[in-house]
């Protein structure tokens, strides 16, 4: 409300000094209040073993996975342990879907997506490690995976065209994004309307899930952050071993 209402003071004409003076705080404010209001957001308290120590809506952000864990990743049993053969019918995938993969890592599941959607569709493999998005570009090459996109994100915007896509997918991500708001609010804006955005993180809830406190989440976190946003709460799916699939619409 207070930027708007500087603003279309900034549209009059002729100014006295002290109306002038008036419009040049307001500009200052213009400039610095993204990072104001983007701190006010966070809190910085000591970091824990697996966190950086920097807060968002009561819990620790955690590090991020480095690209030297890409083998983990890749992991043989990874399909045994987590069940990722069940976790594209839940996402509903169909020919001809525009889809991002958040934090693609080493494209374990974009390229699944991509047999998915076909060639008639669009896979986006966003990631910030450049290390990762090299990956991504040698996967991209191979024969029928030419619409596997990837795209080198930023901390704060996943860099996809606005209204482009019909879902947004994000395994074992949210958890660990540096600017967790800004980076959902890029996603919101390229989701088309009516968009869907997965996330699937390791349930906090289950003691037995044998994943670090800090990389998981519990279904209510994800709701809260999620409310922050213009997104409709669609379903929750339960039915892998480790993680649960939070799926919202945009409003
Ligand atoms: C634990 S890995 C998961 C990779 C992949 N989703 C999977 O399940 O195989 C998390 C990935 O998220 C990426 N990441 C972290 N912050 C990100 C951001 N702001 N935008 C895009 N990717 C990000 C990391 O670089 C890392 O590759």
């Amino acid at each position: 409300m207070g930027y708007k209402s500087l603003k279309s003071a900034s549209t009059n004409g002729f100014q006295p000094l002290a109306l002038r003076r008036r419009f040049l705080s307001a500009a200052c404010f213009v400039v610095f209040a993204p990072a104001w209001a983007q701190e006010s957001l966070y809190q910085r308290r000591p970091a824990s073993a697996d966190g950086i120590g920097k807060f968002y809506m009561g819990r620790e952000i955690s590090h991020v996975m480095g690209w030297q864990g890409a083998s983990w990743l890749e992991r043989e049993e990874r399909e045994r342990e987590e069940r990722t053969d069940l976790l594209l019918p839940i996402l509903a995938l169909q020919p001809g879907m525009v889809v991002a993969d958040v934090g693609a890592g080493s494209g374990y599941f974009a390229r699944r997506i991509a047999a998915a959607v076909g060639t008639g569709g669009i896979v986006y493999a966003v990631d910030v490690q450049p290390e990762m998005v090299r990956m991504l570009e040698a996967q991209a090459q191979r024969p029928g995976l030419g619409h596997l996109k990837p795209v080198l994100g930023s901390t704060i915007d996943v860099k996809l065209a606005p209204a482009s896509l019909d879902l947004a997918l994000m395994v074992d991500v949210y958890h660990e994004l540096e600017f967790p708001y800004e980076v959902l609010a890029s996603i919101v804006r390229a989701l088309k309307p009516g968009g869907r955005v997965a996330f699937v993180e390791y349930r906090a809830e289950d003691p037995n899930v044998p994943i670090k406190a800090l990389h998981k989440m519990s279904e209510a976190q994800v709701r809260r952050e999620a409310a922050r946003h213009a997104l409709e709460w669609e379903r929750t799916a339960n039915g892998l071993p480790w993680q649960h699939v939070i799926l919202f619409r945009k409003k």
